[in-house]
């Protein structure tokens, strides 16, 4: 095999109470990649569609992520990537750890599988420290292990892929406004309360013990983040107003994905997410900010080959 495309899944990282530690992936969106091998040693990046990105390799993310791989293998030549973009950058669903991830994932099965789940989410870490300025792992990790993933530990890497429960749906609306990752979390606090600590650790083992028993309540009770939340939000116009119209129609629970603008809620059901779908639309209709929605299943696969 000298070619491959692939299907890169968006991503929901932090999923409320798991900052920088929990994300899950989507079904049904997502960026098209081809890559295909090359004689020279490099990462050649010939072609993006859909958006406005570097090609040059050092300063795109699925670039860095290629050489972080390149670098590590000892195959003698190198790859060459075309990248159909559908997730647009600071959406907050993923947009660099669609590429990165895709580009490794891509790349080791060209070769022939020589690097490990945990291995690949190490190289695309890469790509996420050149997109905003830390290697967190919340949405590459989901990208590459399919539905929910758990970053035990960034001190010597430790994944933990969570069950998902069948009828677990996500709604995403994404406000046509751009949020730069690395300057959401420049406005964060670096130190939190331990009142804050316990609440946040409490919903978090909650939410990861609801995943294993598929109790839809539990998750709902445990999808909380009572620290960035109420800091990011203010960036998002209308959220709060999101949020209150999701839960009021039934979603189990509604927060920021990732660092922002979108904003997703997850519910039981294709039924109830698409009734919090179009609740999303409506309110967010009147706010006057152009919008696109998307309902869609976890992924419990992550990257896959579609030709
Ligand atoms: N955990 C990261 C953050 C995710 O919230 O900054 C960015 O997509």
């Amino acid at each position: 095999m000298t070619e491959i495309k692939v299907f890169c899944p968006a991503t929901i990282a932090n999923v409320s109470c798991g900052f920088d530690v929990l994300g899950l992936a989507l079904e049904s969106v997502g960026d098209f990649m081809t890559v295909r091998k090359i004689p020279e040693k490099t990462i050649r990046i010939s072609r993006i569609v859909g958006q406005n990105l570097p090609l040059e390799t050092e300063k795109n993310v699925s670039g860095v992520a290629g050489l972080a791989l390149l670098a590590k293998s000892d195959y003698v030549g190198g790859f060459e990537i075309e990248i159909d973009k559908r997730i647009k950058s600071g959406s907050g669903i993923g947009s660099s750890a669609a590429s990165s991830a895709g580009a490794v994932w891509a790349m080791n099965e060209l070769l022939g599988k020589p690097f490990s789940k945990l291995e690949l989410v190490e190289f695309a870490m890469q790509g996420e420290l050149l997109a905003s300025d830390m290697a967190h792992a919340d949405n590459v990790a989901p990208a590459i292990y399919g539905g929910f993933a758990l970053v035990r530990s960034y001190d010597s890497l430790d994944i933990i892929p969570l069950p998902t429960p069948a009828e677990l749906y996500a709604t995403v609306i994404h406000p046509q406004i751009e949020i730069n990752t690395s300057d959401s979390r420049k406005i964060l606090r670096t130190s939190i309360s331990l009142a804050q600590g316990i609440q946040q650790w409490g919903n978090l083992g909650g939410l990861i013990s609801g995943l294993y028993q598929n109790d839809y309540n539990l998750i709902g009770r445990s999808l909380h983040d009572h620290i960035f939340e109420p800091i990011r939000s203010v960036l998002i116009p209308g959220f709060d107003e999101v949020k209150t119209n999701a839960i009021e129609v039934g979603a189990l629970g509604c927060g920021i994905s990732g660092s922002g603008p979108s904003i997703f809620a997850l519910s039981k059901g294709k039924h109830m997410g698409q009734r919090v779908a179009d609740s999303m639309k409506e309110t967010y209709s009147k706010i006057g900010v152009p919008f696109q929605v998307h309902l869609s299943k976890v992924n419990t696969q992550g990257v896959k080959k579609i030709a």
